[in-house]
């Protein structure tokens, strides 16, 4: 490994995924003295594009359908060449979200398969994620978690409901069950997100270390 890595954490709404960035922000920034930069599937860096995100998320529709995904190409691709690539050689980054959620909303809401999502945003994503770390947990589990937290993380009703978390599980399962067809998502492991939170948290850091993810002790990369 000759920078950082690139970590990705993907899973249903209320899985845990803020909960495990946080926790290993937390490890690389306390043990080793490197700060890692989080990212999100979506960062808000091209203004031209600002429109479409937002009406792309939360009102999809036939008719914007293909600026959502133009704008998401171009987000993602600022991100990487903005973002991720320049803070490699000095910080891990971790997204929380990133292609592999971006292929299940497009099946679920415009059922557009994978496949032909992944083609339109693949060839602006220049870098593939050291390892995807996916927590797994029955969709009623991950329900009760998104809906237990407070105001100001939101619930969407056309989102956060059992048939479509239940087909974005099966979605992403689809997905990394064939990573011929989908090499920039990279490696992924699953992680059982039912269990309490430091024991999620162990199960990631195992994986970092079983692929040589983690800095050395003085925090510079092996
Ligand atoms: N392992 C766990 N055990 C019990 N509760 C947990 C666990 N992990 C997270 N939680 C709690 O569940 C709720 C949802 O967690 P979190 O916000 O991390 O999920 P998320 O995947 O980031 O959700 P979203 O996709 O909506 O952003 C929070 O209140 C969090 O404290
Ligand atoms: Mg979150």
């Amino acid at each position: 490994m000759d920078t950082f890595p690139f970590v990705v954490i993907e899973g249903l709404d209320g899985s845990g995924k803020t909960t495990l960035r946080k926790g290993l922000f937390r490890l690389f920034d306390n043990l080793y003295g490197v700060t890692p930069l989080s990212v999100l599937t979506t960062n808000w860096l091209d203004p031209e594009v600002a429109a479409d995100l937002v009406d792309g998320k939360y009102a999809p529709t036939e008719a914007n359908r293909d600026r959502y995904l133009a704008a998401l190409r171009a987000d993602k691709q600022a991100t990487v060449e903005r973002l991720i690539a320049p803070s490699l050689p000095l910080r891990p980054v971790i997204a929380d979200r990133w292609l592999l959620s971006e292929l299940a909303f497009f099946q679920v809401k415009h059922g557009q398969a994978p496949a032909d999502t992944y083609a339109e945003l693949a060839g602006a994503i220049d870098l593939v994620p050291d390892l995807t770390l996916i927590l797994e947990a029955a969709t009623s589990t991950s329900m009760q978690r998104a809906a237990s937290r407070g105001a100001g993380d939101a619930v969407r009703d056309d989102w956060d409901v059992v048939d479509v978390q239940t087909s974005v599980r099966a979605t992403y399962q689809a997905i990394t069950g064939n990573p011929v067809a989908f090499p920039k998502i990279g490696p992924t492991v699953r992680i059982d997100a039912a269990q309490p939170r430091a024991d999620v948290l162990a199960d990631a850091w195992r994986a970092l270390l079983e692929r040589g993810l983690t800095p050395d002790p003085e925090g510079s990369i092996r």
